[in-house]
C-alpha cells in the first residue's frame, strides 16, 4: 500500500517507519526543511530505542522517504495519515490546539487523486474527523475520500514494540471502503492475531482519551494508597502485588512514584475535561486524578525537605534521572520540572544526571542546575541523593561508593527501586514512596 504520513514528530515518525517495516511504501512529509534534511542524512530527532536502525533499513530498502513536498506526496496514496501536533491550546484552557490538523487537511485536499482515506492519527477531540471531512470538501469538492480515526497507544521508550505487538488496533470508520483500506494496512498484525476493534469515528476518537484517562486514574489511585500506606505503616509493594493479582484490576500501572508526566496523560486528561464541559458533562474521577497528581509532586518536595532535616536551604541535592520516565529524552511535564525549581527557590543547590535527557532538561529547568557526567559525580559532596527516574543504570549503583561520596547518607528513592531493609542495613537514611 502507499501511505503518506503528515508530521514527523514522535507519532508520525514511529508510525511511518513501522508501516514501512510492514512492507508498505511510506512518504513522511514535514514542513520544516531542516528536520527533513536531517532525517534524510540519517539523523533521528528523538531518542527512541530501536528507531534509528529501523529508519535506516527501510530507507535503504526504498520503502521509506522523507520530503517537504506535500503536493507530490498525496496523489497516489491509499491513505494519508495526519500525525501533526495537538499541543495544549494557547488559550490555556486545556483544549487541544487543532490548528495544525485543520491546516494539514486544507493543504492536502487539492492534491487528492483517486479514492483516499484520510486518517486522523493525532489525539483529537471527538468531532475532529468530521471537521477534517468538511475542510477537505471545501477545498476540493471533487475529492473521492473518507475520513477515519486510528488512535495510537504507543509508549515512549517502547514505541516500536508497542506498534509491532499492540494489545489492539482501534479504527473508526464510516464506510466499508475505508475499513478495507485500514484493515489491509494492518494486515501484518492481523496475521499475528492482534484484535482489531472496528467502530464508529466518534467512538475511536473518544477511546484514546478514555484509555489515557483510565491509566492516569490508576496511577493517581496507587499514589494515594501509597500515601495512606506511609501513615498506617503498610507496604505499597505487597499491596499493589496483591490487588494486581485480581485479574479485574491487573498488575500494570500500579507503581507509585512522584506523579505521572509525559506528553500524553497531562495533556489528554485536561483535554477530556474540557471536551465534556462543552456538552455540560463532568468527568469527576479524571479531575480528581489530575489534582492528586499535582499534589503528589508537591508531596515529593516535602518528602525531600523532611529528609534534609526540615530545610533545603544551603543543601546540595543530587538528582538521578530527570526525564518523565526511562528510555526517553522527553522532559515534557516531567515531575522533575516542578520538584527541582521548588527546592531551588528555597535555596537548594542541584547536581543532576540523566542518561539521555540532559540537553532537553536545560530547556525546562532553571539555569542554576549543575549537570554532571554520571551518578557518582552527582553524589559527590551532596547532602542527599534523589532517585527521580528509574533508568536501568541507577538500579545497580555501587551503594558503598554512593555512601562514601555523600556528605550525609540520605537516599530518597521516588521510584521504589531499592529495598528499604537493605538500604537501612547499609547505613542509609532511606525513604521511598508508600514503604517504611
Ligand atoms: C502513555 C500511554 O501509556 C500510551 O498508551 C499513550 O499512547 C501515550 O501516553 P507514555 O506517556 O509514553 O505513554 O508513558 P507511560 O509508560 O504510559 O508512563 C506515563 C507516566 O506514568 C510516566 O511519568 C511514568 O513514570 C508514570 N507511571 C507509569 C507511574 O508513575 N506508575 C506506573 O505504574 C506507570
Amino acid at each position: 500500500m502507499n501511505i503518506t504520513m503528515i508530521g514527523t514528530g514522535y507519532v508520525g515518525l514511529v508510525t511511518g517507519t513501522c508501516f514501512s517495516e510492514f512492507g508498505h511504501h511510506v512518504i513522511c512529509v514535514d514542513k520544516i526543511d531542516e528536520k527533513i534534511d536531517k532525517l534524510r542524512s540519517g539523523h533521528i530527532p528523538i531518542y527512541e530505542p530501536g528507531l534509528k536502525p529501523l529508519v535506516q533499513k527501510n530507507v535503504e530498502e526504498g520503502r521509506l522517504k522523507f520530503t517537504t513536498d506535500l503536493a507530490a506526496s498525496v496523489p497516489g496514496a491509499d491513505a494519508v495519515f495526519i500525525a501533526v501536533g495537538t499541543p495544549a491550546s494557547r488559550r490555556g484552557d486545556g483544549y487541544a490546539d487543532l490548528s495544525y490538523i485543520y491546516e494539514a487537511a486544507g493543504e492536502l485536499a487539492p492534491y487528492l487523486e483517486g479514492y483516499t482515506v484520510i486518517v486522523d492519527k493525532s489525539t483529537v477531540p471527538v468531532g475532529t474527523a468530521r471537521q477534517v471531512e468538511r475542510i477537505i470538501k471545501e477545498n476540493n469538492a471533487q475529492a473521492d475520500f473518507d475520513v477515519a480515526s486510528n488512535p495510537e497507544f504507543l509508549r515512549e521508550g517502547a514505541a516500536i514494540n508497542d506498534f509491532m505487538r499492540p494489545d489492539r488496533v482501534v479504527i473508526g470508520v464510516s464506510s466499508k471502503r475505508a475499513e478495507k483500506v485500514l484493515r489491509d494496512i494492518y494486515k501484518p498484525l492481523y496475521l499475528i492475531e492482534t484484535p482489531i476493534v472496528c467502530t464508529t469515528i466518534e467512538t475511536a476518537e473518544l477511546t484514546k482519551y478514555a484509555a489515557n484517562a483510565f491509566l492516569a486514574i490508576k496511577i493517581s489511585f496507587i499514589n494515594e494508597i501509597a500515601n495512606v500506606c506511609e501513615v498506617v505503616d503498610a507496604d505499597i509493594t505487597a499491596l499493589a502485588k496483591a490487588i494486581g493479582m485480581d485479574k479485574r484490576i491487573g498488575p500494570k500501572f500500579l507503581h507509585p512514584g512522584p506523579g505521572y508526566g509525559g506528553s500524553c496523560f497531562p495533556k489528554d486528561t485536561m483535554a477530556l475535561m474540557r471536551i465534556v464541559q462543552e456538552y455540560g458533562e463532568n468527568v469527576r474521577l479524571v479531575e480528581a486524578a489530575v489534582e492528586v497528581n499535582a499534589a503528589q509532586k508537591a508531596r515529593m518536595v516535602k518528602k525531600i525537605r523532611d529528609m534534609l532535616g526540615g530545610s533545603e536551604a544551603g543543601k546540595t541535592i543530587a538528582f538521578l534521572g530527570l526525564t518523565f520516565k526511562p528510555e526517553t529524552d522527553d522532559m515534557r511535564e516531567s515531575p522533575s520540572i516542578s520538584i527541582i525549581p521548588a527546592l531551588m527557590e528555597k535555596g537548594a543547590r542541584i547536581k543532576a544526571h540523566d542518561p539521555k535527557g540532559m540537553e532537553e532538561a536545560k530547556k525546562y529547568l532553571p539555569s542554576g542546575v549543575e549537570y554532571v557526567a554520571n551518578s557518582y559525580e552527582a553524589c559527590d559532596h551532596a547532602d542527599a541523593v534523589v532517585l527521580m527516574t528509574e533508568w536501568n543504570q541507577y538500579r545497580a549503583l555501587d551503594l558503598e561508593k554512593v555512601k562514601k561520596l555523600l556528605n550525609e547518607p540520605v537516599f530518597i528513592d521516588l521510584r521504589n527501586v531499592y529495598d528499604p531493609k537493605t538500604m537501612k542495613e547499609l547505613g542509609f537514611r532511606y525513604t521511598s514512596v508508600g514503604r517504611k
